[in-house]
């Protein structure tokens, strides 16, 4: 764990009786890996979604469940920890806890604590979108926010009424930037050398290019590959959750983007995809994961109107020209000594050999292959197995598993591997 009580700002979670409380057990996770120590408050009604042990597992300190009995024993005094807290998150905030809050009212643990926090309050408030709309609720939620409250959300989406509505909790990532936001105002935000020191991916700064890239035809047409997406994504959201910064470089994909991206870049072509990578580079990150399938070939003369079939007759070809080889050609000319490329390589034949011959004419650090048609792998499959290269050859053999676990495992590797320069 990163934090520890001397060194790290402190904050108090709140958490309130919402099915969104199992949302607060990722924040205080990600509170810790920002570098947070984090205490825990909870009501009666948080207990009955979430446990607290579970929260004092991820806390690492004793819960404060109530006034009178054993948490309070814990806890020792009831307001111990406001006296604690740099800042205090109320997540999930219900409608209840809101309106206790508004009114000054202090009956339980939670409501107590807030009447005894002089410092920094934020909110993620979530309820049913009818009680989010109550009159009640919007005057408690004007004298809240006129004594200085701060609100992070709700969002829109599937609440647990079967509603899609507005009265979704913020999602934790939204959360931590809120409260990273008013720490750094507050001028308590963590220190980022020492959170960087928790691993080798905190801090770091990374860009991951993904998916295909569409090469137009005409205005409706395009030349396109199978590639889904899903194992960019998956390495970014894996990049994210061990606290990097994260540029996403995306051709089309169906794919949801990893929330928590330091920036998300959309391209449809390699072209674009190119220059998308060549102002990245400029920004000096540390390292680049090319998993995007990029057109090796575009149309030589897109045309500007769609192509009608009647003028095209009973066959047609279609000219096409070479695209920048980005590893080979744009990287080298914007690469500064400490960044780490990686490249990847799908090859249906003598894997490991074309792959280091791949890493060494693209003068990368390392290269992921795969082989989508051995068993295992696959377009579509559920299933993978990679196969990690250095200049010396094979480092990591994976396992077969799916993509978002593979992608895990491969970032662990890399960051073993990778920590010399620029790590
Ligand atoms: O040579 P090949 O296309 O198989 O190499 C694959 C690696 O090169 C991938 O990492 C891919 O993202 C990258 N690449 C590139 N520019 C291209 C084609 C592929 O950077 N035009």
């Amino acid at each position: 764990m990163v934090a520890t009580d001397q060194v790290s700002p402190r904050v108090l979670l709140m958490i309130t009786g919402g099915i969104a409380a199992y949302k607060a057990c990722f924040l205080a996770r990600l509170l810790q890996q920002a570098g947070f120590a984090v205490k825990v408050a909870m009501t009666e009604a948080a207990a009955h979604f979430v446990t607290p042990l579970t929260l004092k597992v991820l806390s690492g300190h004793p819960v404060a469940t109530d006034l009178w009995g054993e948490g309070q024993s814990e806890a020792l005094d009831h307001i111990e920890y406001a006296r604690w807290a740099d800042l205090v998150v109320v997540a999930p905030a219900t409608a209840n806890t809101m309106a206790k809050a508004a009114a000054g009212i202090a009956d339980e643990i939670v409501s107590t604590l807030l009447l005894a926090f002089p410092g920094p309050v934020l909110m993620a408030p979530a309820m049913n979108d009818n009680m989010w709309r109550h009159p009640a609720t919007r005057a408690n939620l004007q004298v809240l926010t006129g004594r200085g409250v701060h609100m992070v959300g709700p969002g829109s989406g599937w609440l647990a009424c079967g509603t899609n509505d507005t009265g979704r909790m913020a999602e934790p990532e939204d959360v931590l930037a809120a409260v990273l936001d008013l720490a750094r105002q507050g001028g308590f935000a963590p220190d980022a050398a020492a959170v960087a020191g928790a691993g080798p991916w905190a801090g770091r700064r990374v860009v991951v290019t993904a998916g295909p890239t569409h090469e137009p035809i005409d205005p409706v047409r395009y030349v396109a590959n199978r590639s889904s997406g899903v194992m960019g994504y998956a390495l970014a959201a894996a990049a994210v959750a061990a606290g990097a910064k994260v540029t996403l470089i995306t051709g089309p994909a169906a794919l949801a983007p990893p929330r928590g991206l330091g920036a998300l870049v959309r391209v449809e072509t390699a072209r674009e995809m190119a220059d998308a990578v060549a102002v990245a580079l400029a920004e000096d990150p540390d390292w680049l994961v090319m998993t995007a399938a990029v057109a090796d070939f575009t149309p030589a003369a897109p045309a500007d109107g769609k192509l009608k079939k009647e003028d095209l007759g009973t066959g047609w070809s279609l000219e096409m020209v070479r695209n920048p080889d980005i590893l080979g050609e744009i990287v080298p000319a914007a690469r500064k000594p400490r960044l780490k490329v990686v490249g990847f390589a799908l090859e249906t034949a003598d894997l490991e050999a074309r792959a280091l011959a791949k890493l060494r004419a693209k003068n990368l650090d390392f290269i992921v292959a795969n082989d989508p048609t051995s068993p295992g792998s696959g377009f579509g499959a559920k299933a993978h197995r990679l196969v990690l290269l250095g200049p010396g050859g094979v480092i990591w053999e994976s396992p077969s598993a799916a993509k978002a676990e593979l992608a895990e495992a491969l970032l662990a590797q890399l960051g073993a591997v990778g920590t010399g320069a620029g790590a």
